[in-house]
């Protein structure tokens, strides 16, 4: 289908007119990659469908973590030093923090944005289907953490300052929140990027284990990578200056907030591809299953 290396920033300029175009193809993309909305269950039926799959066809890692413990004692907040801890275990704790995150900040919007029922505009029906994703995705985590025999994990709500700010954040303006949601969306792109490559290396004693994770990441990008284009499709010339400015603080931001992943993950570095980000590093197989914003094609 397109072609790789043919791909203009994400920051690149667009008309109004072309915003306009890019949510009715956006739409249409939505519909039939994601299939019917299950609005009861925050579930989509293509994404049951996938995630039914793992769940039928399980694959459990040749061995448990070193010590499940370390994991237990860590994974919602680390208590021992991270440097003392076995890098599969890192990864694992770190794998929770993100998506956590990602559960609070969903799970706030969807009991503040229309309903399908309600939606007015096309932006409304959406919106509302990408946080139905977004909620696919914590099940797609969860899966990947029973690979590794960690089957007591609980989804824990953040403390209430915190939790505070995700409530707050969905019921802003557009205005200040179009351009935060976008950069979460690419931070959460280039998060997953670097997990696909880190996979190689840490899980390389577990390559059946390691093959699953890998394919349920790769449910997650192709519709991370369409949130992406889709959120950048909220903002216009302001938001993307505002946008570039933003990358590095709030990337720095989030991740402070998950001490080890410095440990694994190299922040700078992802902070830079945030910034360079055109989908050219993408690979064809996950980019054709994926949508793009006609003004990043070149
Ligand atoms: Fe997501
Ligand atoms: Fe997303």
């Amino acid at each position: 289908m397109i072609e790789n290396k043919a791909y203009r920033s994400i920051f690149s300029p667009c008309s109004v007119q072309e915003r306009k175009e890019n949510f009715d193809s956006y739409w249409a993309f939505t519909q039939q990659h994601a299939g019917e909305l299950l609005e009861e269950d925050k579930d989509l039926v293509n994404k049951r469908e996938k995630l039914k799959y793992f769940q039928d066809h399980p694959v459990r890692s040749r061995n448990p973590l070193p010590n499940p413990e370390l994991f237990y004692r860590n994974y919602v907040k680390f208590k021992d030093d991270p440097q003392s801890v076995d890098r599969k275990t890192l990864l694992l704790t770190t794998i929770y923090k993100f998506a956590r995150h990602e559960w609070v900040g969903i799970s706030g919007a969807w009991e503040i944005i229309p309903t399908m029922a309600e939606a007015k505009t096309l932006t409304d029906k959406i919106s509302r289907v990408h946080l139905a994703e977004e909620f696919c995705h914590v099940r797609f985590f969860h899966e990947m953490l029973r690979t590794f025999h960690l089957d007591k994990v609980e989804w824990v709500p953040l403390g209430p300052v915190k939790q505070k700010i995700y409530k707050i954040f969905p019921r802003l303006p557009g205005f200040l929140m179009d351009t935060p949601a976008f950069v979460t969306e690419l931070m959460g792109m280039t998060f997953y990027q670097h997990l696909d490559a880190l996979f190689e290396e840490v899980l390389a004693d577990e390559p059946e284990a390691r093959q699953r994770l890998r394919e349920i990441l790769h449910e997650i990008m192709v519709d991370e990578m369409a949130h992406v284009g889709q959120r950048r499709n909220f903002i216009g010339p302001t938001g993307i200056k505002a946008a570039q400015l933003m990358v590095a603080p709030l990337y720095r931001g989030f991740f402070r907030d998950i001490p080890e992943a410095k440990y694994l993950f190299n922040i700078e570095q992802m902070i830079q591809e945030g910034l360079a980000f055109d989908y050219n590093s993408v690979s064809p197989q996950l980019l054709t299953r994926s949508w793009v914003p006609s003004y990043c094609q070149a």
